[in-house]
């Protein structure tokens, strides 16, 4: 009896009822992971993790799990965070080496530990004192982009005002003597996905959001993006909604965008508003970023933004709720 109440009682708001799952991208498997934990009772948190999870073992992209990215070494190392929006607690893994499942050492992280953040060795050595196998991220295809980046003189890059060696064109660098504006690299726009970020409503009333990626080909060995650090890669406040980036992650993280969607629609602001201003924010110092942002406010009303460039004229994400009882593709036009 009690049962029937809440399953018939879940609350409706406009667009969605709850329980509800968004995340970027059309990963649509990732989101029929995480609707299929809300829909049997599970929580928002268990539903995001199994929703990333899902995400890292598919490698959704190429940009999200192992075999993804390599860096400068060729290494692929894995960014991950999760956040429960009703206890403020968050675990996070940055530069995660030898490890697939990220997401569930960043879950680790939060409930087995103290901290909010390991990162690179450390954070591997610690996932596995967890139980977290120990595997080799790279793929022949990790394997065979490295390769091509050699071949091509490491180009692109993100270096800037630095001379590399003259006769390999790569490493070692040296510093300029004088520093010179440089456009933002190519390597980040021309992407076309990226990071997975996943907003979960259970029928609980709780909220959790997550994030998982494998960063940016040939990235500076030790980069950490957004996507493992609250405020920007993602963020989750019961009181006032969650949100979650993607994109360009060096620069992205510069404006705490999904802190500041989930203040502004605590203020009151409807999510896409909330997302748009995000976006507005950083548009207003990096024109051409690559980047886009999902918003679900406290009850359960959600939107997105991007920056258009390019290579992202319209944005798609994914949303499965009450309403739809499966994942359902949404887009939203950039501007
Ligand atoms: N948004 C993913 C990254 O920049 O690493």
């Amino acid at each position: 009896m009690l049962l029937f109440f809440t399953l018939t009682c879940l609350p409706t708001f406009g667009q969605a009822s709850l329980p509800l799952v968004i995340n970027t991208w059309g990963f649509k498997n990732a989101t029929a992971a995480a609707w299929t934990v809300l829909q049997s009772g599970g929580s928002a948190l268990d539903a995001v993790e199994k929703g990333c999870g899902r995400c890292q073992r598919e490698q959704c992209g190429g940009s999200v799990g192992y075999g993804g990215s390599p860096d400068e070494n060729g290494e692929t190392t894995l960014d991950a965070m999760i956040m429960n929006g009703n206890t403020m607690e968050v675990g996070a893994v940055a530069d995660l080496k030898r490890i697939k499942n990220a997401i569930g050492v960043a879950r680790a992280v939060m409930e087995r530990t103290e901290h909010t953040m390991l990162v690179g060795e450390s954070a591997s050595v610690f996932a596995e004192n967890m139980g977290f196998a120990a595997e080799d991220l790279t793929t022949a295809k990790s394997l065979e982009i490295f390769t091509q980046w050699l071949k091509g003189s490491c180009q692109p890059n993100y270096r800037k005002n630095v001379s590399p060696d003259p006769s390999k064109l790569c490493h070692p660098y040296k510093p300029l003597a004088e520093l010179r504006p440089k456009e933002r690299r190519l390597s980040a726009n021309i992407r076309s996905h990226d990071t997975i970020g996943m907003i979960a409503f259970d029928r609980y009333g709780h909220l959790a959001v997550g994030t998982s990626t494998n960063g940016l080909n040939h990235k500076v060995p030790g980069r950490v993006g957004d996507s493992p650090i609250a405020g920007a890669g993602g963020y989750a406040d019961a009181s006032a909604g969650a949100a979650a980036a993607t994109g360009d992650g060096d620069v992205m993280m510069r404006f705490l965008p999904s802190y500041l969607a989930v203040e502004l629609m605590r203020a009151g602001t409807d999510p896409s508003a909330a997302c748009e201003t995000a976006i507005s924010r950083i548009k207003r110092h990096y024109a051409h970023f690559f980047g886009a942002i999902i918003c679900a406010n406290a009850t359960g009303h959600y939107g997105a933004a991007c920056n258009k460039v390019p290579g992202l004229l319209q944005f798609h994400y994914m949303v499965a709720d009450g309403g739809s009882d499966a994942p359902l593709l949404k887009s939203v036009d950039c501007f």
